[in-house]
Formats: structure tokens, C-alpha cells, sequence
């Protein structure tokens, strides 16, 4: 207790050691990785981890997940709307600001526990006044347009007026700190008081669709519990928003600082009822109280970890990575909204442009599907919805059926650039969203997914079974016939592995399109037994018909799938083996593969180096269509050759090394995977969390060391692999309508409880 009502009010939502992410140092350079790290979300907004007074590296984005545009950049990208953290004090015009002072102590803690982001600072300034900043920020779980933020602020040594502007910044731009690519995204319409009493508000529209977003904000102090701010007053400069207020303060008494931010779109309201809104939900959070509203908050946070935790008796630093990863997961997921997906950063940061990708379907959604099937379920409502648009890409493409985006955002049209930009700067032609077309076999799998683990037929029949034609018909138009060799092939594509693109015969992709192109014509056949009417609903809104099933049947029969001569080893495509062969056999401090010598002399495309699972990776999704010695083979060639350039691999590598037996790499791999982000493995970091990754570590544990599986049928069996060292594993997980915890113990025994 600090004797402090106040102070003790904040301090009981603050968790235990076990769930802190702490930075108590301040490096300028590492600020970008951070405000990745401490990015806040709520599924509807997210708000990246800068600082509030602002500090010379950052990028301090704010975005609404399903708020795109385009204008003069590559494709529509979330838009970086007016951030409302600004909070700046000053003692006789000096900023008291991290950057501004000397630093006698500096503690922020991410508390993943209950979503708040914690800060302790202790600043000195030129003149030698010290202050003390404590406090933290939240965006609501309970409230998902609001976000709070509270400080207490307690000069130590002097007396005197700290004068406060509290700021909404419209001036953000995407691409901040890419001059050739800065673009901005939105056009201020209003900068404005929010209400006669007071506060800011900044409405904005995105350039291309003309999208309102509005961001309102007030700021309060207290002393004593009594309100001390006086002064206010509104000043708008251009696209910055700023009440500025005073306030008396006396060393040793704290005042507390409460900034309220309210946020509405047009995609909720007409766009004429968004100031009102605000104003009167800011009104109401103001009525309610912000301990009222972190009570809530941290409530609705605890309820989803009681699901979603995995306690393990081990290292609990790798503990913690694991609960991190699932954090942030779990935070942007949606349980209400359809028309979003989940970026492959999330919302916390700008590469890939808020962006689904294939991350969604085979990496996060097997996660949702078994911890919160609602958001799995929006999930894949999504791409139904956007199953129009991927039918409309096939045929502009000259194929049938649905051939979903490489990148999709709110459209479903294809939102992967042309070109990228490279980290000095420059930027490159990119052939990915012309030819990595396996996504919409991911999509198809995802269904089929969704539909084993959840029990959900009813999506399946009044649904995903269209998706399954519709990709399976795209696939059967995309095979070509060979008659030479009298096969089916599909030339001129791009597997999991980018570095060589593209390529003919992409085994993965061949084999994804074959189980698509035979899944569908299994689940008709099975209709046509049970339920004949449906059966013919199907085939009538389809379009499809026998032959057509006949036909998907035949190409399946004869699709290529090339294999070494002789061996058990795939050839990743057509030709691979002929490339120059070297393998990897040094790898750094944090057991990250170093790029062998070879590469000195030739780019990664002539050699078999590859980028990330492929092979690997087919095997993991389609593993009862291998043998063991075929899959032990496979691990063995392609885990030597593979630069793990995504983070999408290591999680890959690790589940389907503990199904060959190789305990020791799959846990080798875990940690790669679990601390990406935590130690900026891959380096961007700073570009935002890696999604896919994230959901990978997920089901390293429930997959790979718990063995857990659904079969076919929707049966549940558990054969457990724990690592030397592990006492005990726990997690939670639906099934059968029912929740499940499960416990597995060092020696691989395990139970099964109802809860
Ligand atoms: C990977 C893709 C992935 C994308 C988004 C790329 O680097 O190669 O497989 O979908 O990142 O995470």
C-alpha cells in the first residue's frame, strides 16, 4: 500500500511476475521493437506501444482493424488514424519527457494477464526537479471504442504549475519513416472541442472510400480525489488536436491524470451520429470511472485466459513467451464482427498491410477453433463473404471457381503489391500474388478444419461446402493436362517457399489441390447418400454437376507429384534437385541457421536453400497420406536445407520433428519460435507481431508435446511427447460442445477433466 487511495486503486489490477513483459531500460534504437511488443488491441482497435509524449523513433500507429485505404501507395493498407495517446507535462515550458530528461528510473511492463500497459518513471530536468510518472493505459475489453489512460504524476522536490496538453495527432502517415513510400490516409475534416465542457475531437475520412472514423478525448485531474485542472482551453494546429490545462502542484502530493478516448466509425454508425457518440460514451465512461472500467477490463481478460492459458512446469521464461504469443492472438481475434480478419502482424504494426494470408487459415485459426470457436467462426464467415470477389479473380484470371488473394483485406480483391519495399529503401517487382495461388487450397482447409474441430456442420452445409467447390472447381481449371506424360500439372507457381518463384509442380501446391479437388467430390458423394436434398440445393446453386465431381475425381487421379528417383524424398518442384546442393551446418547464439558460404557466390534461387516449411509443411497438414519413414526422410533432407527467412517455419519444424521422434530439435525449435518477437529474431520486429508465428507456438504445445488430434469423425486423442524437464502441461480446449482441460504429466500419462 503507497497510502495513496488512488495509487493502491490502479496497483490491485496488476498481475504477477509471471505475466510481465518488462523494458527498464530506455535505447532509443530498441523503441520501434517495443512499440510492437506493448501494442494494445481490443479485436476492434489496436494502438502500438509509443510513448505518450512522443519520442524522435517512433511509429506511433492507431489503427480499426477493417479501416483501409489505398491512395497513392502499392495496395489498401490499415490507415494510420489520428493517435489519441498524447499526453505531454511540462514544468515552466520544459517537457518532462524520457527524451527530455535524465532517466533516475524507467520501468514499462506489458501485463499480459490483464492487458494493461504499466509505467514507471522517475524523470530529473535541467534544473534538477524530479518527477515521478506512474501509471498505465488499456484499450477496453469491455468497451471495445474506448481506451483509458491513467498517471499519476508527484514532483519530488519542488513546487510549481505543470501545464499538460493532452493531444490527438492527425498528422500520422503510413510508411513514417519511408520517405519514398510516406502516404497518408485520410483527409481531417474536423478538429474540434468534443463538448462545451471541453476535450478534442479530430473527424476524419479515408481518401479513397470516404470512410468517417471519429476520435474523441478528455482529460481530467485530481488531487485528493477533488478536480484541479484549470485553464483549459482548445487550440486545433492544422491536424493537431490539443487541450491544453494547468494545474498547481507541491512536492510529495500526487495529482492523477485520466485521459478517456472514444472511438466510432462510419462502419458502426450513420456517419452523422459519430461526434454524438462519442461525446456520449465518453460521458458515460467519465459516469462509470476508469477503475469501474479496468475492473471490467481486466475481468473480460482473466475469463479469456481461464480458456486460453497453457501452464507449464518448466523454464517459466519460456512460459511466459508462450502466454505472450498467445496474448496478443487471443487480444485481436473478433468474437462479433465478420468482416474483418486478422493481419499477419495483428494490429501492431504496419508490414503486410493488416493483411490475411494463408497465416489465418492454417496457423491462427486451428487456435481459435479449439479455444474460441466464436472468433473461428467469423474467421471463416469472412471468407465466405468474400467468396463473390475470389470467384471474380479466378475468371479474371482465365480460371474457374474461387481463387482467393494471396493478401486479402476488406474487398477480397487481390491486395498483394507488386512490388515490395526492401529495408534500404528501394523496392522490387514481387511475383507472389501472380503466382502462390496455394492460399485457396489454405482456405479449403481451413473449412474442413473448422468444421472437424467444432462440430459446426451447419456452417459446413449452408456455407463452407460452397467454398470447398468453388476452390476445388478453381484447382480443376488451374491443373493442366499434359498429354505427353498423360498427368495433370501446375506449372508456373510459387510454394510456401518464396525464394524460388516461380516454379512447375510445386509438390505442396500439387498435393493441396489433389486433397481439395478429392475432398470435395467425398463430402458430395457423402451427401448424395444422406441427404438428397441438399444434395441437389448444392449442386443447383453451384452450378456443378456429376460430371463435373466425375471430373475432379480424374484430374486427382493424375496430378504429378515428383519424388527423387527411387527414394522417400519429394522434390519440392519440378527440377529442385538439380539446383546447387549445400546444407547448413552453423548456426548463431540464438540457434538461427547462418547463411553457409555458398551464397556468396549464388543467389538463394540457384541453390536448394529454401526460405521456410514446405515440404516440411505438407506433411504436417497432410500427414495420413505419408509414411513415417517418409515423413522421418523428409524432415531430415529439408530441415538441413531450410533458412527458417519466415516465421512461419520454426513452429512447422518443430511439431513435425517431435512426429519423427526428434525430441530435441522440435524444443530447439520451440524456443525459436516462442521468443521470435521477444528477442526480434527475424529483426522486424519493429514491422510488428508475428501472427502466424504466434498461433504456430500454440500448436507446437497442443499438437506436438500434448499430441493432441480430431480425426475425421471429430474423435479427440491425446498421445503425449513432454520434453525431458516438463512436470506438467495444462490447457483448455472445446470440444464436443464441452470444455475440456487437460493435464499431461512428465512421464506422458495425462487427464482429461470436464470444467
Ligand atoms: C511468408 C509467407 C507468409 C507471409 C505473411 C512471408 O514472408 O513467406 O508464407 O504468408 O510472410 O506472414
Amino acid at each position: 500500500m503507497s497510502g495513496n487511495i488512488f495509487e493502491d486503486k490502479i496497483k490491485a489490477f496488476k498481475s504477477t511476475d509471471e505475466f510481465i513483459i518488462s523494458e527498464n531500460l530506455y535505447d532509443e534504437r530498441e523503441n520501434l521493437k517495443f512499440e510492437s511488443l506493448f501494442a494494445l488491441s481490443n479485436s476492434y482497435l489496436g494502438i502500438r506501444g509509443s510513448h505518450e509524449e512522443g519520442t524522435k523513433i517512433s511509429l506511433p500507429y492507431f489503427y480499426i482493424n477493417g479501416v483501409f485505404d489505398k491512395s497513392e501507395t502499392f495496395m489498401r493498407e490499415l490507415a494510420a488514424l489520428p493517435n489519441p495517446l498524447g499526453i505531454k507535462f511540462y514544468i515552466e515550458k520544459e517537457l518532462i519527457g524520457i527524451e527530455n530528461c535524465e532517466l533516475i528510473e524507467y520501468l514499462r511492463e506489458l501485463d499480459i494477464k490483464n492487458g494493461i500497459l504499466w509505467k514507471r518513471l522517475v524523470l530529473r530536468d535541467r534544473k534538477g526537479r524530479e518527477t515521478r510518472i506512474e501509471g498505465c493505459r488499456f484499450a477496453s475489453r469491455k468497451n471495445e471504442h474506448r481506451i483509458g489512460l491513467v498517471y499519476n504524476l508527484t514532483p519530488v522536490n519542488y513546487d510549481g504549475i505543470i501545464e499538460v496538453e493532452s493531444e490527438t495527432d492527425g498528422r500520422i502517415v503510413n510508411f513514417a519513416d519511408a520517405p519514398r513510400f510516406k502516404v497518408k490516409h485520410t483527409k481531417t475534416l474536423k478538429n474540434e472541442k468534443l463538448s462545451d465542457l471541453g476535450g478534442n475531437y479530430i473527424e476524419v475520412t479515408t481518401r479513397d472510400k470516404e470512410l468517417h472514423v471519429g476520435v474523441g478525448s478528455y482529460i481530467e485531474a485530481f488531487k485528493e480525489g477533488k478536480p484541479v485542472l484549470s485553464n483549459r482551453s482548445f487550440s486545433a494546429f492544422g491536424e493537431l488536436s490539443t487541450e491544453f490545462a494547468d494545474v498547481k502542484v507541491k512536492a510529495g502530493e500526487a495529482v492523477s491524470f485520466i485521459k478517456y478516448v472514444g472511438v466510432y466509425t462510419e462502419n458502426e454508425l450513420p456517419k452523422d451520429d459519430i461526434k454524438q457518440s462519442i461525446t456520449n460514451d465518453i460521458s458515460a465512461f467519465i459516469e462509470s470511472g476508469i477503475f469501474e472500467e479496468l475492473r471490467e477490463h481486466s475481468l473480460l481478460y482473466n475469463k479469456l485466459w481461464d480458456m486460453a492459458d497453457i501452464k507449464i512446469d518448466c523454464d517459466k521464461e519460456l512460459n511466459k513467451a508462450i502466454r505472450f504469443n498467445i496474448f496478443h492472438l487471443m487480444s485481436t481475434g473478433s468474437a462479433v464482427n465478420d468482416n474483418i480478419n486478422i493481419g499477419a502482424k495483428l494490429l501492431t504494426g504496419e508490414e503486410y498491410g493488416g493483411h490475411a494470408f494463408w497465416d489465418t487459415e492454417l496457423f491462427m485459426l486451428p487456435f481459435f477453433a479449439y479455444v474460441f470457436p466464436n472468433v473461428a467462426k467469423n474467421l471463416v464467415s469472412y471468407r465466405y463473404k468474400l467468396l463473390g470477389a475470389a470467384k471474380e479473380n479466378a475468371l479474371k484470371n482465365g480460371y474457374r471457381g474461387a481463387q482467393y488473394p494471396w493478401e486479402s483485406a476488406d474487398d477480397g480483391t487481390e491486395q498483394c503489391p507488386a512490388f515490395t519495399i526492401e529495408p534500404d529503401g528501394s523496392c522490387y517487382r514481387c511475383y507472389v500474388a501472380d503466382y502462390e495461388h496455394h492460399v485457396s487450397a489454405a482456405v479449403a482447409y481451413g473449412i474442413y478444419n473448422y468444421t472437424k474441430i467444432t462440430g459446426d456442420f451447419e456452417f459446413f452445409r449452408s456455407k463452407g461446402i460452397y467454398i470447398l467447390i468453388e476452390t476445388a472447381r478453381f484447382w480443376a481449371s488451374r491443373c493442366e493436362y499434359m498429354e505427353k506424360e498423360d498427368r495433370y500439372e501446375i506449372r508456373k507457381v510459387t510454394g510456401p517457399d518464396e525464394w524460388h518463384e516461380p516454379v512447375d509442380n510445386n509438390v505442396y501446391t500439387n498435393y493441396l489441390a489433389r486433397w481439395n479437388l478429392l475432398y470435395v467430390k467425398k463430402k458430395l458423394d457423402e451427401l448424395k447418400n444422406d441427404n438428397y436434398g441438399l444434395y441437389r440445393e448444392v449442386l443447383d446453386k453451384t452450378g456443378f454437376s456429376d460430371e463435373e465431381a466425375l471430373g475432379l475425381q480424374k484430374i486427382a487421379d493424375k496430378i504429378y507429384l515428383p519424388k527423387m528417383n527411387g527414394g522417400n524424398i519429394l522434390e519440392q518442384f519440378e527440377g529442385y534437385f538439380n539446383l546447387k546442393d549445400c546444407i547448413i551446418e552453423k548456426y548463431d547464439e540464438n540457434d538461427w541457421p547462418i547463411k553457409p558460404e555458398i551464397l556468396k557466390k549464388f543467389t538463394v534461387d540457384k541453390t536448394c536453400l529454401i526460405k521456410q516449411a514446405d515440404v516440411v509443411m505438407l506433411m504436417y497438414l497432410l500427414e495420413n497420406e505419408f509414411t513415417s519413414e517418409e515423413i522421418r526422410d523428409n524432415y531430415r533432407y529439408y530441415e538441413k536445407r531450410t533458412l527458417h527467412g519466415s516465421s512461419l517455419s520454426p513452429a512447422i519444424y518443430s511439431v513435425v520433428g517431435l512426429r519423427t521422434g526428434d525430441k530435441s530439435k522440435a524444443y530447439r525449435y520451440l524456443k525459436r519460435a516462442a521468443f521470435i518477437d521477444l528477442l526480434n529474431l527475424q529483426k522486424n520486429t519493429r514491422e510488428g507481431i508475428h501472427a502466424a508465428n504466434a498461433g504456430g507456438v500454440w500448436q507446437v504445445i497442443v499438437f506436438g508435446f500434448a499430441g493432441l488430434k480430431t480425426d475425421e469423425k471429430g474423435e479427440l486423442s491425446i498421445n503425449p511427447n513432454m520434453p525431458e524437464g516438463w512436470k506438467s502441461l495444462n490447457f483448455k480446449l472445446w470440444h464436443n460442445k464441452k470444455r475440456l482441460s487437460i493435464s499431461i504429466y512428465g512421464d506422458n500419462s495425462y487427464r482429461i477433466d470436464e470444467v
